[in-house]
Parts: structure tokens; C-alpha cells; sequence
């Protein structure tokens, strides 16, 4: 019997109606469209409003997968849903969005690996797939990144924003599919991006929200010199590991922190910017929405057989690359 491989049929994605551009963040902070746009690529970013939660995107992609496919939310066995900003510290998201979008026959967890995180879970999904027992698992990836933002820090807060994006796996023998993957972490590198309160470590407190301790906090110049080398490499060793050339490889997709991280991580590949999928210039960086929102917004785009590299770099320090034999045309 020929394998059973894990593959992406459907995608589905949601980004706020609400922009900010880099003009509005002109007024809030010390800073200039110009030089975001020539650091970081990023032109707008999507805010999610208020009294609105991760789950709340989740599960207008979630929905918008189910209807491609033309399957009902019951059909589901195992939601993941991969968030560093949950709706609540427990539950998980991922009961929030069964409960929400009625997945009566599934169960779920949350997973977090900041922004490696959809990677994390595609391969997570994907195992229970070439298990057998597995025949329909959907992988979130969705931020409100808004919601831990310092809105007075100019070094994080043009960099993000908030989205999310959803596929659907099921079994596939005709090769096509997830083939193979790389996922690495140190948690030697957590000093250089992560939030400091709110955690066991340090439970919030008047002096943690003060001290505004509930944000993001990045070391941008030490976070971008791991994140440059490690993404690169992982995407060259998974081609070498594959035996794939540069003219083997249809699309590169690639975490959308900055352009200058992709542009690398694709002349290290040897590929060509008409290979890479990029959508920074309109969502900037949503953690965990980044992949399945490049999915998403290219899907028309992908054709069955295609050779995509998916890879990332993000917070812990996370890492990895996952090559996917993309399996239809849309
Ligand atoms: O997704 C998770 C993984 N995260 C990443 O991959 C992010 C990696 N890091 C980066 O993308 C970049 O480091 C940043 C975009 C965060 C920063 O770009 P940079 O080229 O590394 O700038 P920098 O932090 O070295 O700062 C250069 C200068 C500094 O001024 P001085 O000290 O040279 O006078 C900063 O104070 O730019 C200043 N600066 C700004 N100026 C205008 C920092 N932020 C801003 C800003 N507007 N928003």
C-alpha cells in the first residue's frame, strides 16, 4: 500500500476591515513611511477592533475552508489552532472555535511556538493524518497581535498586525502532499523576543502594567541576524535534503517579518522574487497568520504539483521548513 501523506485541500482566511498605514503610525510614534517601508517592507497592517478575539478570525477562515470544500463543521475530527494570543489564558482557542463554528465530533488544542507556529502544526496535523486514524484535521494560524502591542514603541508596534488563516488536511497516496520537514528551536534566544509579564514567571500585576511588561519586546538587530542565517539555511537544506534545484522549486513561502529576511532567505535558494510570495506590504507581520494568509491570498495562483517551500523564523528562537507537493488546482 503506497504511503498516506498529509495534504492541504482547501484554505480559508480573514484580515480586519480596519488599516493602519504607515501614515497613521507617522502620528502616533517617531517614525516615517520611508524608513518602514525601506526596513521592513511593510506599507499597512489590519487591526482587529475591540471586543473581538483570535477565535473571532479564526472562525470566519475556518468558515470560508468549509464552504470551499463543501463539507459541514461536524465532518471535523481535530482542530489545532496555533496562537501566541488566545482569546483567554485557558481554554484553548481551538474550543472556542469548535464551539463557535459547531465541530460537535472534533477535539482541539492550542499550540505555540510563536511564529513558527503554523509551521509547528502543520506537522503536528500532518502526523495524525499518516497515522490512518486522522481523516480530516484543520491547522489555524491567527494573531491579534494588536492586542500585545506598545502603541508607543516605535521598534515594535509598525512591524505588526492582526489576522488569520486556516487549512484543512486530508490523506492523500498519490505522493502529493507534505513531504518532508525541518523544525528546530533554542531556548537560548528567548531573552531577545517575548513578553515579559503575564506569564507563571511573572503574573500581572500594577507594577508588570506600569512597567508596560505586557507587550512585545524584541531585540529587532539580534532577533534579525539569527532569523537571516537559520531561515536561509533550514530552506537550503530541505532543497538538498529532496534533491531539488532551484528550478525544481515553484514558490518560496516565507514568515512575513521583513522583506529583507525573504529576499535572502530566496538567494540563498537561488530563486527568483517572481517565486516568492509576499503580502508584508498589506498585513505586515501576523505571527502566526503569516502562512496560511500567503496560502489564502495566492491559492489561485498554486497548481496541483507544485513544489512549495513554506519556512520561518520567529520567537523562542523557533524555527523550520516544510516542502509541500501543493495538492490541487483551484
Ligand atoms: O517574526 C518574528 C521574528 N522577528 C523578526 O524577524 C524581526 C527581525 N528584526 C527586524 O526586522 C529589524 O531588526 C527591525 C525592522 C525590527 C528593525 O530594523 P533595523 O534595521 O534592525 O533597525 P535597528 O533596530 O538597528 O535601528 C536602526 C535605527 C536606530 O536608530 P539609531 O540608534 O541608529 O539612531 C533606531 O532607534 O533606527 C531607529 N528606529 C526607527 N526609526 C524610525 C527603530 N525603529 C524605528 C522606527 N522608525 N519605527
Amino acid at each position: 500500500m503506497s504511503k498516506i501523506q498529509a495534504a492541504i485541500t482547501a484554505v480559508g482566511g480573514y484580515v480586519p476591515e480596519k488599516i493602519l498605514s504607515n501614515k497613521d503610525l507617522e502620528k502616533m510614534v517617531d517614525t516615517t513611511d520611508e524608513w518602514i517601508m525601506s526596513r521592513t517592507g511593510i506599507k499597512e497592517r489590519r487591526i482587529l477592533e475591540d471586543g473581538r478575539a483570535t477565535s473571532d478570525m479564526a472562525v470566519m477562515a475556518v468558515n470560508e475552508l468549509l464552504k470551499k470544500r463543501g463539507i459541514g463543521a461536524e465532518e471535523i475530527e481535530l482542530v489545532i489552532c496555533c496562537t501566541i494570543t488566545g482569546d483567554l489564558i485557558f481554554p484553548a482557542t481551538a474550543n472556542i472555535v469548535c464551539d463557535k463554528i459547531g465541530a460537535k465530533n472534533a477535539w482541539g488544542f492550542d499550540l505555540a511556538a510563536a511564529c513558527s507556529g503554523f509551521l509547528f502544526g502543520l506537522e503536528t496535523g500532518s502526523k495524525f493524518i499518516e497515522s490512518g486514524m486522522y481523516k480530516k484535521v484543520i491547522v489555524i494560524g491567527g494573531d491579534k497581535m494588536s492586542a500585545i502591542l506598545d502603541y508607543t514603541d516605535r521598534n515594535t508596534c509598525i512591524i505588526f498586525g492582526d489576522g488569520a488563516g486556516a487549512v484543512l488536511l486530508e490523506p492523500n497516496n498519490e505522493g502529493i502532499g507534505i513531504c518532508d520537514s525541518i523544525l528546530r528551536t533554542d531556548g537560548s534566544g528567548r531573552e531577545f523576543l517575548h513578553q515579559k509579564a503575564g506569564g507563571s514567571l511573572k503574573p500581572p500585576t500594577i507594577e508588570t502594567v506600569t512597567a508596560r511588561e505586557h507587550y512585545v519586546y524584541q531585540e529587532g538587530k539580534t532577533v534579525f541576524k539569527f532569523a537571516v542565517t537559520n531561515m536561509a539555511e533550514v530552506s537550503k537544506e530541505i532543497m538538498d535534503r529532496n534533491n531539488l534545484q532551484s528550478e525544481d522549486i515553484n514558490y518560496l513561502v516565507a514568515h512575513q517579518a521583513n522583506k529583507r529576511i525573504i529576499d535572502a532567505t530566496a538567494d540563498r535558494m537561488g530563486v527568483g522574487s517572481d517565486k516568492v510570495l509576499m503580502n508584508i506590504q498589506r498585513y505586515g507581520n501576523t505571527t502566526n497568520g503569516t502562512l496560511p494568509l500567503l496560502l489564502w491570498d495566492y491559492e489561485k495562483q498554486l497548481k496541483k504539483g507544485d513544489n512549495l517551500i513554506l519556512s520561518t523564523f520567529g520567537g523562542g528562537f523557533t524555527w523550520g521548513a516544510i516542502y509541500i507537493k501543493w495538492a490541487y488546482n483551484s
